[in-house]
């Protein structure tokens, strides 16, 4: 048996880390949250840890106040202790234990550049009409290894999580997802996520506005729990991997199907992300390509899954 421990434990990604691994007779987990340990406090995980001696550590816990932290000094230091200088401690921990060490980062890392591009293949990229572009269709967006470039305070801090955890760890992933969604996490005062909060507002409303624009993926919780199982079971190289549903989309485009799915009558008016001003910018465009596992199943097949589990409730 091998033993895992999963931080953020009551947490959307979390609690589903916790049902993937325990399912699994060959897997002891340990779940640990914000009550029972506090990975800020180097000295109190380093003790709480090394007790344990777990072969296996995932880290979802995270400061998620995208908005907050932008505007508050105070609310940024919070984000760079818990997103940026607690998941490089772990990662050491983790090494002086020679545990593997997962950590979750964001698409928010990128979003100053846009992503190059991709010519096809056989073009110079100066060709003056090769003849190779007729019906190709470039898949455009982030690599694992492109250089990220964060627009807003939240991606920095998770940025520097993940510049910590490659200096001070060695048998590590760091996973990048982007807009989760999953049952809330069981934690006092849990966000939902945008498709809960978007299917309120359908059944109260008689038209919404929604952005179309901030071109990204969904990730499903439970997809992204099984995906990292089978990372660490198939003992993928360590390293940086994207792991999101296929088919990117805007918040308009998302909730246009959310609507289809659902049956709700609700008008979606498509708006500029002018029209909801928010503290923090967002990237235009942070699509994350996965170039090194199997792709995932669409967002919306994942979120038809979703909804079935949400009318069952
Ligand atoms: N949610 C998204 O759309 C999204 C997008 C991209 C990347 N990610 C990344 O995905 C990962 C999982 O996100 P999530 O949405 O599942 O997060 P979440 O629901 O906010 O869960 C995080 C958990 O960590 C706990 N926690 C907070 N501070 C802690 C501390 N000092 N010590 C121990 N535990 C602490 C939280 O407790 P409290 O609730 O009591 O604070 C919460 O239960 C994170 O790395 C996040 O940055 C998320």
């Amino acid at each position: 048996m091998k033993k895992v421990l999963i931080i953020g434990s009551k947490g959307m990604l979390g609690q589903e880390l916790i049902s993937v691994f325990e399912e699994d007779s060959d897997f002891e987990v340990t779940g640990w949250d914000r009550e029972d340990i506090d990975v800020t406090d180097k000295k109190d995980a380093q003790e709480k840890i090394e007790k344990l001696k777990p072969e296996i550590i995932l880290n979802a816990a995270a400061y998620n106040a995208v908005d907050l932290c932008e505007e508050d000094d105070k609310e940024f230091e919070k984000a760079k202790s818990l997103n940026g200088t607690a998941p490089g401690n772990l990662a050491e921990i983790a090494k002086g234990i020679d545990a593997v060490f997962v950590h979750y980062s964001t698409d928010y890392v990128f979003g100053k550049n846009m992503p190059e591009i991709p010519e096809p293949k056989g073009c110079s990229g100066n060709c003056g009409g090769c003849g190779l572009h007729e019906n190709f269709e470039p898949e455009i967006g982030f690599e694992e290894d492109d250089e990220p470039s964060p627009v807003n305070r939240y991606g920095e801090s998770k940025l520097l999580g993940e510049k910590e955890v490659e200096k001070k760890g060695k048998k590590y992933y760091i996973v990048r997802l982007s807009k989760l969604f999953g049952k809330p996490g069981s934690a006092d005062g849990a966000k939902k996520s945008f498709f809960d909060v978007m299917l309120e507002a359908g059944k109260k409303n008689k038209e919404v506005k929604a952005v179309d624009e901030e071109t990204s993926c969904f990730t499903y919780a439970p997809d992204l729990a099984r995906k990292t199982k089978e990372i660490i079971e198939s003992k993928k190289e360590f390293g940086v991997y994207h792991i999101v549903n296929s088919d990117s989309c805007t918040w308009y485009e998302a909730v246009v199907e959310l609507y289809k799915q659902a049956g709700i009558k609700t008008k979606v008016i498509p708006v500029s992300g002018d029209e909801f001003p928010r503290p923090a910018t967002r990237p235009f465009f942070s699509v994350l390509l996965n170039k090194k596992l199997n792709p995932l199943r669409s967002y919306k097949e994942a979120l038809s899954e979703y909804l079935e589990l949400v009318n069952k409730d």
